[in-house]
């Protein structure tokens, strides 16, 4: 599913790329759908919240507008961005995990769809649809990262906004001691325990290992149409927020 034809796609190191990648992380979260938003919630001690907030300002959203959450799984991100358009807007969340969709369907909302698909190749989706689109903890999932921003700008009008949140290795001392113990010791047990998959909690540190430092993702973003791109740090260094403007600029 993912695109694997990319020449300049990041090579991973000890996670497989392309179709096997794809397949790993999208059986992955279909087994732990169940109990993702608790996890969610306990590993982040409830901050993802804070965090989905700070995505839908960088958004830019005014009531009535339109939204694509890609890699949106349970929709926790997809209900705030449709708090953010109200009820004469309108959000589209895209994941190509049945099951993930499956929990997020079950809080419907009338201004929200959900469609099985690929965040790297968004077929049927026209080009210039959206206000804004977002990704929050899924592009690190993605080997084809050029082919993900490619997809981002081209549905997004002129001038729309992207933002993507992801977790990232912080750069000082004390947060990387904090963040090895977390994220390398106690997410993977208590992930294991919770969810009774100890290899989903354990793919994730070294998910956020293998993905690109915060400047080369802006790099990435840019090469891709998307303009004015900015990054800051949050949560302590341990999450960043990229935001970018939709062009018509196709990748460079
Ligand atoms: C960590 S979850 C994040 C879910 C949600 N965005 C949130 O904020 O909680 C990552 C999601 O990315 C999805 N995903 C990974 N690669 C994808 C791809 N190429 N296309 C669509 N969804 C993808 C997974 O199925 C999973 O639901």
């Amino acid at each position: 599913m993912t695109g694997s034809s990319n020449p300049r796609r990041t090579p991973a190191r000890n996670l497989p790329s392309g179709e096997e990648r794809a397949r790993l992380v999208r059986d992955m979260f279909d087994r732990i759908a169940g109990r993702y938003e608790l996890l969610n919630a306990v590993m982040t001690a409830g901050l993802y919240k804070l965090w989905n907030r700070k995505v839908v300002r960088a958004t830019g959203l005014r009531p009535g507008d339109t939204a694509l959450d890609l890699a949106c799984g349970t929709g926790s991100l997809t209900r705030a961005l449709a708090n953010a358009v109200g009820p004469t807007g309108s959000v589209l969340g895209v994941d190509f995990s049945s099951e993930m969709l499956r929990a997020a369907e079950a809080r419907p909302a009338p201004n929200v769809e959900y469609r099985l698909g690929d965040a790297t190749d968004l077929q049927g989706v026209p080009s210039g649809r959206f206000d804004a689109a977002a990704i929050a903890y899924g592009a690190r999932n993605i080997p084809d990262l050029d082919g993900l921003f490619a997809e981002m700008n081209r549905v997004l009008r002129p001038g729309g906004q992207a933002v993507c949140l992801e977790i990232a290795r912080p750069a000082g001392k004390l947060a990387g001691a904090f963040y090895g113990l977390w994220f390398d010791r106690i997410v993977p047990r208590v992930g294991g325990v919770i969810s009774g998959d100890a290899h989903a909690y354990s793919y994730l540190p070294e998910s956020v290992k293998e993905f690109v430092a915060p400047g080369e993702l802006a790099v990435i973003m840019e090469r891709n149409g998307l303009q004015n791109v900015t990054w800051s740090r949050l949560g302590g260094g341990i999450i960043t927020l990229h935001s970018g403007t939709g062009s018509r600029d196709g990748p460079r």
